[in-house]
């Protein structure tokens, strides 16, 4: 196994407030990992420390071999994005924000013309190409997040909070591709998610936050194993345990 991500006390402070305190783990290449914890645990703010766009207090991380405080743009070079609460240009299509963002990323046109009309299959938005975004419902923007977290081919994917607003249909759809990402391109996934039913299903490990730090981590039988978890409960019986609730 290949560690494609490494935590080492990563910690964020805001004045005197700890948004993510001394928190280390390793993240294996091909992985779907799941972070989990109550709204302010701190995973978005794990997540943005992770791509480098805001510096760690104390501690670091490396990403794909890249440190992200010395190397932060060879870091985030190798790494897929969507963002809590993706926004794209309104007046543009599908194809066209697609487009747009491939050219920032630097994905040669040719490939990236191609690999764009894939990825809107991929993601249910087919009939929907050439739709000005403005007029789209909130799944099917958070579909074009998907789709545009993927558009450089990244070696590792990063998704916050993806099923947000999305059907159940489009939420099966998704699992079906993150599996199919982790195993053929032995892509490395990273997503963090309310909804506990979708990483029973889904992670192979999961990381659970509270107050920024990490208080569970393992398979979801280790993770039940831990709190003694009998038969007839659920994750989220167990999750609740690891947060101290029940
Ligand atoms: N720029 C900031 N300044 C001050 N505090 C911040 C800032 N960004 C985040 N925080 C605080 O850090 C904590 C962790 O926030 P974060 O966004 O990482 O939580 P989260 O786990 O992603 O929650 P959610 O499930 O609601 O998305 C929260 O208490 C939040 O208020
Ligand atoms: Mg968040």
């Amino acid at each position: 196994m290949k560690a494609v991500i490494e935590l080492k006390n990563l910690t964020k402070k805001y004045g005197d407030f700890t948004a993510v305190d001394h928190v280390n783990y390793t993240i294996e290449e091909g992985e779907i990992f799941g972070l989990l914890g109550p709204n302010g645990a701190g995973k978005t703010t794990t997540i943005l420390m992770l791509l480098g766009l805001i510096p760690p207090t104390e501690g670091t991380a490396i990403v794909n071999g890249a440190d992200i405080i010395e190397k932060p743009l060879e870091a985030r070079r190798t790494v897929g994005l969507l963002p809590e609460g993706a926004g794209f240009y309104e007046n543009l299509n599908a194809r066209q924000n697609l487009s747009f963002y491939a050219e920032l990323a630097e994905v040669p046109s040719v490939v990236a013309k191609e690999r764009i009309e894939k990825l809107i299959d991929m993601v249910g938005l087919g009939t929907k190409r050439d739709v000005k975004v403005g007029a789209y419902s909130r799944g099917m923007k958070q579909r074009l997040g998907i789709a545009q977290s993927l558009v450089r081919d990244p070696k590792i994917l990063i998704l916050d909070e993806p099923t947000q607003g999305i059907d159940p249909e489009g939420t099966r759809d998704f699992r079906e591709l993150i599996r199919m990402l982790s195993k053929e391109k032995r892509m490395t996934i990273i997503f963090t998610t309310h909804v506990l039913y979708e990483v029973n299903k889904l992670c192979d490990r999961v990381a659970i936050m509270k107050n920024g730090t990490i208080v569970g981590l393992g398979t979801i039988s280790e993770l039940r194993k831990q709190v003694n978890a009998t038969e007839g409960e659920d994750f989220e019986d167990v999750f609740l345990r690891y947060q101290g609730v029940v």
